[in-house]
């Protein structure tokens, strides 16, 4: 029997992705999004991909009463949580929206989880759980500290899901810990979207290579790295997306803590040249000081994502790069044309 699984976030650009993993595999998916940070062109974009049809609503998933009648609209068996908000610098200027907007939506998910008794839960979570990390590569059991009201917010959830999970064995979550996602997905149709100038380097990058900006900045060329710039794990989007797949198949009564990355790092200039590569356009750049908050490298051990999930992220910098690059020229303006 086919089951039905809620996307929170379905119309952003990690869900978009997953939400076709799941249709491919024939699950019936709802998706809940406010459409705060995405368009709902991407809902038509994972249609047309999957030749399948989703049920969309438009929902704040802060309201609890919304969420009520979400569950009680339709028969929702398993919940992967990717809404929320994601800029760490935002994060920092407007605190309290950020807590109230990560925390309450999954609080009156949960609640309502638990009233249906729903218990499989997959929480889209983040490497800022551990901050500036001790030692590279990083395994699950390293201590974690975020260092932004973002990441804190990431932190506690994961706390409130290992609380419940201990207080009610019924309960099976994953918390899956993303590294760097970056790439698109490959009919070029589906792709990340970020309003105005993108914060992260990939999508930054591709606006140079696609002229709608002039120059990348380098944040600092001195980090102790083998080039001078910073190094961290990108992870193709599509193999994310399969990394939630496994995660749902394969979960487990209790509360798991998982690192989806590749476990290969590349610098800031490794990356200018795989984009580069795959798009036959210079990207002029200079290098500049520091971005507050980076760190010199970050690097996933996947290791235990990829035992107990049977997992593996396989597409490598230039697969990442390429697909990337077909969703920008493609879509320049993104999901606006
Ligand atoms: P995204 O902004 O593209 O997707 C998040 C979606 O959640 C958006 O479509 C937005 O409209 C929706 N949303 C936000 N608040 C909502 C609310 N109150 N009610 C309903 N919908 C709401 O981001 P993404 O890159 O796809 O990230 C998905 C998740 O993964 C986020 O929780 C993010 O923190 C986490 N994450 C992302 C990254 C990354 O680099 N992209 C890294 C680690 C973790
Ligand atoms: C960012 C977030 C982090 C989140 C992660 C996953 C910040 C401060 N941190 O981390 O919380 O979990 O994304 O997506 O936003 N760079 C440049 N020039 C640019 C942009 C980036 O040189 O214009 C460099 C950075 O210094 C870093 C690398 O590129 O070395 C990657 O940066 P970015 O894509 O922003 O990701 P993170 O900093 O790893």
């Amino acid at each position: 029997m086919t089951k039905t699984v809620l996307i929170t976030g379905g119309a952003g650009y990690i869900g978009s992705h997953t939400a076709v993993a799941l249709l491919e595999k024939n699950y019936d998916v709802v998706i809940a999004d406010n459409l705060a940070n995405s368009s709902p062109k991407a809902i038509e974009a994972i249609e047309t991909i999957t030749s399948k049809t989703v049920t969309f609503c438009k929902v704040d998933l802060c309201e609890q009463q919304a969420v009520r009648e979400l569950f009680a609209q339709h028969p929702i068996e398993a919940v992967i949580h990717f809404a929320g908000l994601k800029a760490v610098g935002e994060s920092v200027e407007k605190p309290l929206w950020y807590y109230r907007n990560n925390l309450v939506t999954t609080m009156n998910l949960l609640d309502e989880m638990q009233t249906h008794e729903v218990y499989d839960f997959v929480f889209s979570s983040s490497a800022t759980v551990y901050g500036d990390p001790e030692t590279v590569p990083i395994v699950e059991t390293a201590k974690t500290g975020p260092t932004n009201p973002y990441g804190h917010t990431k932190h506690m959830i994961e706390q409130i899901c290992q609380d419940q999970a201990a207080a009610d064995d019924r309960w099976r979550i994953n918390l899956l810990r993303y590294f760097n996602p970056v790439g698109a997905h490959a009919s070029g149709k589906m792709g990340e979207d970020p309003n105005g100038i993108p914060n992260n380097l990939v999508p930054y990058v591709m606006q140079v290579a696609v002229d709608r900006l002039d120059k990348l900045k380098v944040f600092g060329g001195d980090w102790d790295t083998p080039d001078g710039t910073g190094v961290r794990d990108y992870i193709h989007v599509c193999d994310l997306a399969q990394g939630h797949l496994a995660a749902l198949e394969n979960i487990q009564a209790g509360c798991q803590a998982y690192n989806l990355g590749t476990g290969t790092g590349a610098s800031v200039l490794e990356v200018i040249a795989a984009a580069e590569q795959a798009s036959g356009k210079q990207i002029p750049y200079t290098i500049t000081d520091r971005r507050a908050g980076d760190i010199a490298t970050s690097l996933a051990d996947p290791t235990k994502a990829n035992d107990d999930l049977g997992w593996r992220a396989d597409r490598n910098l230039a697969t990442m790069l390429t697909d990337a690059w077909r969703w920008q020229s493609e879509n320049p303006l993104g999901y606006e044309e």
